[in-house]
C-alpha cells in the first residue's frame, strides 16, 4: 500500500471511534471514505446495532456487500454521524467535493446529520479553497449548453467526460468543473452558481465539515471550525 493510501486508511479508521453505539451513520464516498464503510462492515459484525445512509451508488453496493443494514433511500433520517472524503480542505474548514461525482447526495445527508467528520490525507490541505480544485457543478442535462453558458460568467467550466463520454452522476446530469482562481467568499460563490437555472447543485461545502481528520506522517491531527 502507498504512503498516500496508508494516510487515507490511518484517517478513516481515526473516524471510526465518533460512530455511535447504535443509531443511523451517513457513508461518504470515494476512496477514502470506502476504508471508513468497510470498519463500519466491521463493527456490524461485532453486533452494533446501526443503519445506514450510503452517499453514492458505489457506497450503497460496498455497503450492502459487507452486511450493513441500509436505511430508506427516499429519507427522512436522523443521521448522528456522517464520515466522507473531501477534494479540498481551506483554512476555515470550507470544502470543495464532487471529485467522485457524488456531492449532491454528499449535501443532502451532511445537511440531515448532526456530527459530518470529514477524512482526509495532507495533500487535500489549502488556504483558500480553488488553490487545487475546481468547483463541480452537477448540471442537469437537459439544456446543459446553455447552463454551461451561464456559468462562464462565473469561471471557466470544462464539461467532466470519461472515455469520450461527458460522465454521468447517479441522477444521470452531467458535472462542469469551474475554475474560478482563488475563491475568496465560497458561499457567496455557491449562492451565485446555484442561482443558475440548470444547475443541480454545487461542491461547494461551506460551514459544514464540524470536524476534519488529517492523517500526517506523524499520526491523525484532528481540525475543529472555530466558529
Ligand atoms: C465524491 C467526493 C469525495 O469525497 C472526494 O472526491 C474525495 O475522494 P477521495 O477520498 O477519493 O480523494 O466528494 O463526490
Amino acid at each position: 500500500m502507498s504512503s498516500q493510501e496508508a494516510a487515507k486508511k490511518a484517517a478513516a479508521e481515526a473516524a471510526l471511534r465518533y460512530v455511535p453505539e447504535k443509531g443511523v451513520v451517513g457513508l461518504g464516498s470515494g476512496s477514502t471514505a470506502k476504508y471508513f464503510i468497510d470498519g463500519v462492515g466491521r463493527l456490524v459484525k461485532e453486533g452494533r446495532q446501526l443503519l445506514a445512509v450510503p452517499t453514492s451508488e458505489e457506497s450503497r453496493q460496498r455497503a450492502q456487500a459487507l452486511g450493513i443494514p441500509l436505511a430508506s433511500e427516499v429519507g427522512p433520517w436522523d443521521i448522528q454521524v456522517t464520515v466522507d472524503g473531501a477534494d479540498e480542505v481551506s483554512a476555515e474548514l470550507d470544502l470543495i467535493k464532487g471529485g467522485g461525482a457524488a456531492h449532491t447526495r454528499e449535501k443532502i445527508v451532511n445537511q440531515a446529520t448532526k456530527m459530518n467528520v470529514i477524512v482526509v490525507d495532507e495533500s487535500k490541505l489549502s488556504q483558500k479553497l480553488g488553490e487545487k480544485w475546481p468547483v463541480p457543478v452537477e448540471v442537469l442535462a437537459f439544456a446543459h449548453e446553455a447552463t454551461r453558458k451561464a456559468l462562464t460568467e462565473l469561471g471557466m467550466p470544462r464539461l467532466r467526460m470519461r472515455d469520450g463520454q461527458p460522465v454521468r452522476t447517479d441522477s444521470n446530469n452531467v458535472i462542469y468543473d469551474l475554475a474560478c482562481g482563488l475563491i475568496e467568499v465560497p458561499s457567496a460563490l455557491d449562492q451565485k452558481i446555484r442561482a443558475i437555472p440548470g444547475v443541480v447543485e454545487t461542491g461547494l461545502f461551506c460551514g459544514r465539515a464540524d470536524l476534519v481528520l488529517v492523517a500526517t506522517p506523524d499520526g491523525v491531527r484532528e481540525l475543529r471550525r472555530t466558529s
